[in-house]
Order: structure tokens, then C-alpha cells, then sequence
């Protein structure tokens, strides 16, 4: 490999939110990687910070086509220089999505537990939220029961915010679920609001379709979202987009955000135009070393915590831990940030269906995945003992 990503990088000097929340725990929670954002990219800030005046930007020329072109190469999806809205951020992508296709008192679709941004931005407009369980299966895989989806969308529900690959549970829906989530959400009217943020992060056989890439149809009435940031690990530039094919959606679309969401800034169109042009090999390279970690925490989990279960993430970084077996006194994030100074997230913000789990990111060096592990490991064999305090760091 070009990259060592065992390279330990120091980061609680840093201003990084993941590594200052929780003190000297190990942190394992938010979504982002420890490694280093590949060289292309640092050399496109050094010499954009180089330039010195930092006033708004404007969009470089070449980047449509450099999101076109990786759009083909990666998916296959063929999409016209027009169909792109250029946001600062997925979350804000997706609440624009809903000012712009729901009125006050109506409804949005979600599957829970997920990413939980997407659980509460229903509540920014005054909108309910539509809310259905995935079904977990005893292999910890999860699926979309459609009698439920479709029994969960009433009359006033207006949008599908779909999260495609899916964060908690890793997976990569596949053609066919993809197209039975469309058929039900057309049927009924839906706009459907794909976030895709973790689509290039996705482990063989399995692949990512984007939602609208499945026929013209479906691409009319879907906003797809998506960004370099977990792909390679830049969620601080702040740069994303929406590919909208429909001109009254893109409309409707650019109309709600209007005024209210900033531009994307200098160093965010630096950084992308870079990481889609010259990274490819650098997310080769990443993509082999997460599976290493995840196939890692797999085998972990089973032979060495009891009572602990997991699915196998077919995309992105990170683990979602069935703890409902272990027998633990207290809620699984507390118990391990107090037992074995391990910070995962909390799991009722996931929602309906969470209670009981962990999400644990495993995008970092195996050194400090092993730590965690072992750590944690070490809290459940004691976990009937009086706290000692603490382990040493
Ligand atoms: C599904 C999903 N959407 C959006 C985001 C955050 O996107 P942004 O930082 O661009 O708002 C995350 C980050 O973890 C995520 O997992």
C-alpha cells in the first residue's frame, strides 16, 4: 500500500470534536476516519491557503465535469451538467429537502434506527414524522418489511428520506430492494431524498446503485445526496451535492435554499475538486484496510465478547453492536465510556429499534481498534466487579 494507515496521527491537541468530547476516552463514535486525508488533496489546500485571500467562491469550471466523470466510473450513472446543486453539508441537503417539498403538517418517511439527523429534521418545518422499524434478522442483517413501509405512509406524507447505504445498520440495499422502495414510494406520491454519503465506501461483491440510477422514473422524482467526506475523511470542508434531475424539483430544491444556506467556501471546492480527480488509488487502498478492520471487529466480537452480536457491514466504518445479550447494568454507551474508557454513540438517538446497541467506527489505525477491543473486552469479563476506576491510557 501507498498509505500506511497504521500511521498514528495525533489528534486530541487537535480541534477534532471526536477525540475532545469524551476526555481521554478512546474515542470510537462520530463518523470520521484517523487517517490522513490523502496527499492530492492536502496539496490542493496548501496551495489554496497559500493564495491567501479567502473571499466567497465560486464554483471551479472543471467541476461538474469531475463530478459527472466520477459518477460514471464509479456507478454508471450517466447524469447531465444541470442536475447538480452544490450544498455545504448532507445534513443541510437534507433539510432543505424537506422545506422544499412538504408544507407544514406533513410527513416524512424514515427507517429507524438510523443516522439520527434524519430522525429530527422533520421537526425543523413543523412536519411528523412517518417513522417504520427495519427488521433485524438473526444474523444481524437488516431488511425493509414493504407491507410495513407501505402501511407507514398515510395521506399527508410527502417525502422518503432514504439512507442508502444505510448508517447504523451497513447495508448496501441491493437493486432489487432499491426498486420495491421506489415502486411503493411513486405509487404513493413520495419525493424520495437518497442520502448517499457513504456510497463510495462499500465493500465487494456488494455495490452501491444510486436510487435514482434505476430508471428514468424514479430519477424524476428523486434528490440524491452526496459528498467527498466519508469517503475521504474531509467532513470538516464542508462540501456536498444534490444530484436533481427534474427541473421543477431542482426548482423547488434551489428555491428552499435559498438565502438561508451558505456557500460552499474556497477550501471546500479545493479539497473536492482534488478528491474527485486524483484519489481513486488512495480509496482502493482505504477500502482494503476498513475491511481489514471490519472483518477484525467481526472476529473479535464473536470469539472474544460474550454475549455480544453484530451484522457485517457491507459498507462504511462502522459497527453496530447488539449488546441485548451481554447483561450489562447500565446503557452499553455508558457502561463501556465508564468500564473500559470507550466512547461509542449513545443508541436511543437511532431510534425506535436501537435500544441496546452501540455504533462503533472502526475508520481508524488496527492499534487503536485493538485497544478499544481489548478494553472493552476486559470491562465485560469484570463487569460484575466494583469499579476499579478507570484503565490507565
Ligand atoms: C447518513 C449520513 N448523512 C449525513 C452525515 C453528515 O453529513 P454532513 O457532515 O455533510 O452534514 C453523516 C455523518 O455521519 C451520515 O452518516
Amino acid at each position: 500500500m501507498a498509505t500506511n494507515f497504521d500511521e498514528i496521527i495525533d489528534r486530541r491537541q487537535s480541534d477534532s470534536i471526536k477525540w475532545r468530547k469524551y476526555g481521554d476516552a478512546l474515542p470510537m463514535w462520530v463518523a470520521d476516519m484517523d487517517f490522513l486525508a490523502p496527499e492530492p488533496i492536502r496539496a490542493a489546500l496548501r496551495e489554496r491557503v497559500e493564495h491567501g485571500v479567502f473571499g466567497y467562491a465560486s464554483e471551479p469550471p472543471e467541476l461538474r465535469d469531475a463530478l459527472r466523470a466520477w459518477l460514471q466510473r464509479r456507478f454508471d450513472w450517466t447524469v447531465a451538467p444541470e442536475a447538480f446543486v452544490i450544498v455545504p453539508g448532507v445534513v443541510t441537503a437534507f433539510n432543505v429537502a424537506c422545506r422544499a417539498f412538504c408544507a407544514a403538517g406533513d410527513g416524512v418517511l424514515i427507517q429507524a434506527p438510523v443516522y439520527p439527523p434524519m430522525r429530527t429534521a422533520q421537526a425543523n418545518f413543523g412536519l411528523t414524522r412517518d417513522e417504520m422499524e427495519l427488521t433485524r434478522g438473526n444474523d444481524g442483517r437488516y431488511e425493509v418489511d414493504y407491507d410495513l413501509m407501505a402501511a407507514t405512509i398515510t395521506e399527508r406524507t410527502k417525502l422518503f428520506l432514504l439512507c442508502s447505504p444505510h448508517n447504523p445498520t451497513g447495508r448496501v440495499w441491493t437493486k432489487d430492494e432499491l426498486a420495491r422502495m421506489a415502486e411503493i414510494s411513486l405509487r404513493r406520491g413520495l419525493v424520495i431524498c437518497s442520502d448517499e454519503i457513504h456510497g463510495d465506501l462499500v465493500y465487494s461483491p456488494h455495490r452501491h446503485r444510486p436510487m435514482a440510477s434505476l430508471d428514468g422514473e424514479i430519477a424524476r422524482r428523486t434528490v440524491t445526496i452526496m459528498a467527498p467526506s466519508k469517503t475521504f475523511n474531509v467532513p470538516g470542508l464542508g462540501f456536498s451535492f444534490a444530484v436533481i434531475e427534474d427541473r421543477d424539483l431542482r426548482r423547488q430544491y434551489k428555491a428552499a435554499a435559498a438565502d438561508i444556506v451558505p456557500h460552499v467556501g474556497p477550501l471546500g471546492y479545493a479539497g473536492a475538486l482534488a478528491a474527485y480527480t486524483e484519489c481513486d488509488e488512495w480509496l482502493a487502498e482505504c477500502i482494503e484496510y476498513l475491511r481489514g478492520n471490519r472483518d477484525f471487529v467481526a472476529q473479535f466480537v464473536r470469539e472474544r465478547l460474550p454475549g455480544v452480536s453484530m451484522g457485517l457491514p457491507e459498507a462504511t466504518y462502522l459497527a453496530w453492536l447488539d449488546f441485548n445479550d451481554a447483561d450489562l447494568p447500565d446503557d452499553p454507551q455508558r457502561f463501556f465510556l465508564q468500564r473500559a474508557r470507550v466512547a461509542m454513540n449513545e443508541c436511543d438517538p437511532f431510534g425506535p429499534g436501537s435500544c441496546g446497541f452501540g455504533r462503533l467506527n472502526f475508520g481508524c489505525p488496527r492499534s487503536i481498534l485493538t485497544e478499544a477491543l481489548e478494553r472493552m473486552e476486559r470491562a465485560l469479563t469484570t463487569k460484575n466487579q466494583s469499579t476499579q476506576g478507570p484503565p490507565s491510557l
